[in-house]
Formats: C-alpha cells, structure tokens, sequence
C-alpha cells in the first residue's frame, strides 16, 4: 500500500504567517501539522508520495531532515497543478488502491478499517465524511443506502448542501481514478473529477470521532486542542521553572523561567518566555520572544518574532520576525 499527501496550497488563510512557512510545517501540539496526518498511516505503508508545490524545497528540505516513520518522496510541481493535477504529477508509482490524503486535516480515523470497508465493499473509493455544521468551506456528499455517495458538490452555496456530512481529506481509491484526471493542466479532483466517478461506487466512512482542517488560525488552534486532549501532544508538562497548568509541548532548548502557562500550547525550539509573561492556547515558533509581564492568547507567534514587555496579544497570527 501506497500513499499520495496533497501539500502544495498556498496556505492564504494562514497568512502573513504562510509567506514564509508552509502550512503544513506549523507545529501544532509538538509537531509540524504534516507529521500529524502521516502518523493517522498504519505501519507497512511502503512509500508516501508528497505532492509538493509551494514552498516544495522548504518541505523538501525538512523530511529530509526529520524522516518521517514512512519513506516519503516530494514530488513537485512547477506551477500550481490544483488537487487533482498534483495526484496526477505525483501518483505515477501509487499502488492499487492508495491512501490519498489532504496534509492539512487533523482526526482520529483508523485508516487500516477505512481501507478494510473499502475492499469489503468494493467501487472506485472510499471517502472518510465528518459532519459539520457550515459546510460552505468544504466538499458535501449526499449519501443512499449502504452509505454510497450519490452526489457530490465543492463547496456549494449552505441551501444547495445535500447534507451535513463532507469530505474530510483522507481516502482510498482506486488506481482507476488517477487515470480519470486528465493531463497536462490544473484540475480540481473535487470539481471536476470525483462527480464523474460517482457512477463507478464512491463511498462513505463516517468519522465518529474528532476532525478539524487546520487551514485558519481558529482552526488550526482548535486542532491544536483535539490533538492535546487525545494525548498526541506529548506528555504536556510546563517548561522548568514555569508556572501553570499546560499542556505544553515545548521543543529543546526553550526557556520560560518565572513564566505561566495556561492550557494547549507549543514552543518551538529556543523560545524564550520572560518571567511573568502568560501564554494559553497558542503556537509559539522557533526562536520567538515573549518578553517581561506580556499576555498571548489564541494566537500563532510566527518565527523569530517579538512581543514587547507587557503587551497583549489575543487572537493574532504573527508573520515571520514581526514585532508588537
Ligand atoms: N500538489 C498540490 N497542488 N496540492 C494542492 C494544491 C495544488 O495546486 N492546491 C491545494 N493543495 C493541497 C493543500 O495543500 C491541501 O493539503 C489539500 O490539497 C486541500 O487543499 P485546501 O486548499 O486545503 O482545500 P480546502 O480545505 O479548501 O478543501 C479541501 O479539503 C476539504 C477538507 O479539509 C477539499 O478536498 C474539500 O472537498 C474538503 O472538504
Ligand atoms: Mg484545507
């Protein structure tokens, strides 16, 4: 079994932060966004394709660095190709059937068992649905008996949603859906490409559990907090010498002597949080600093940025080195 991950968006939501940073590169919980969706693959996977477009060479640079458990391979593309032009690019050598994942969605899913109902049942895919109550950002499939997608519409208008139950980014499908996308231009697969495959057996595996997109800074905090309260953050204990309750995931090398915490944060590597400065529900990247009596809550600090002695900052997304 093979695995395809989408990573090449642009991250416009989670801008200015995302000029520098790939989504999928953000820590959330201790780690980067993208660990977190190859950690949901059950072991034996034999290779995971990235489809890599913007900031390729950032993402590139960093598997290398932090291989992830899978053997993974980028693969990018020149100019943007959409989501389906991306699994055309890169899912030459994908197995049949692959595991096609988004890189931006947080859940709790056994995909062992997605992929078991997929065989079970048979048809082109199998499409894990979460239920939302706005489904107007995402992908809304209508389903019939035995769960079987019987249409599917991106992102429609909420009086033309045929149900609350939507695409949720993790699937398997069939070999036979990467030769429906057709070459040499962008395609969006949701659009353009999964409709005319409904015809071939498209079906449904609702998550019962926890799920999040992670692409809006309330979003990606709100994943932050599923992963923490299911135990993926690590052991969540407060830095040495710091105050209050976690949990924290902080990287090597942090300091935060006389600081407190609050509830669902990550440091990155050399943070330094000053005494009396507090932070709750927050990433804090690499090399950034929360100086004497600041306040940061719900926010993202980018990295190597700065926070002025008793500053407030509530709700922000700071871009690489900005100060405030
Ligand atoms: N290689 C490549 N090339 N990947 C891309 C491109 C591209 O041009 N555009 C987007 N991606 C990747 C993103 O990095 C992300 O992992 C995934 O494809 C989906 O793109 P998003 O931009 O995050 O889409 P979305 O969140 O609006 O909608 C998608 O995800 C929803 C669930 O989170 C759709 O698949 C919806 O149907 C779905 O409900
Ligand atoms: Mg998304």
């Amino acid at each position: 079994m093979k695995a395809l991950v989408l990573i090449g968006g642009f991250g416009t939501r989670l801008r200015p932060l995302t000029h520098t940073v790939p989504k999928q590169l953000i820590p959330i919980a201790g780690k980067p966004v993208l660990y977190h969706v190859l950690d949901l693959l059950p072991p034996g996977v034999e290779e995971v394709a990235l489809a890599t477009g913007y900031k390729a060479e950032m993402i590139d640079a960093y598997v290398r660095a932090h291989p992830p458990k899978c053997p993974v391979r980028t693969v990018p593309e020149a100019e943007p190709l959409g989501t389906g032009g991306g699994m055309k690019n890169a899912g030459g050598a994908m197995s049949d059937p692959f595991y096609l994942l988004n890189s931006d969605v947080i859940a709790a899913v056994d995909l062992a068992a997605v992929l078991a109902h997929h065989s079970e049942r048979g048809g082109i895919g199998t499409m894990c649905l979460a239920e939302v109550a706005d489904t107007r950002p995402y992908g809304v499939a209508a389903l019939g008996p035995d769960d079987r997608i019987t249409a599917f519409v991106e992102k429609p208008e909420p009086e033309q949603a045929p149900s609350h139950w939507i695409n949720a980014g993790l699937a398997v499908w069939s070999r036979a859906a990467l030769d429906a996308i057709p070459p040499g231009r962008a395609v969006s697969f949701e659009r353009e490409v999964v409709p005319n495959l409904l015809p071939q057996g498209l079906y449904g595996f609702r998550l019962a559990r926890y799920w999040e997109d992670a692409g809006t800074p309330e979003r990606l905090l709100n994943a932050q907090r599923m992963l923490f309260d299911d135990g993926r953050g690590g052991r969540g204990t407060i830095p040495r010498g710091a105050l209050g309750t976690g949990p924290v995931a902080a990287a090597p090398g942090t300091t935060a002597e006389g600081a407190s915490f609050g509830k669902y944060v990550t440091l990155g590597a050399g943070v330094l949080v000053e005494p009396g400065a507090h932070v709750e529900n927050s990433i804090v990247m690499d090399g950034a600093r929360v100086q004497k009596d600041a306040f940061v809550s719900s926010s993202i600090l980018g990295p190597r940025t700065r926070v002025h002695p008793g500053h407030r900052v509530v709700g922000q997304t700071l871009g690489e080195a900005a100060e405030i």
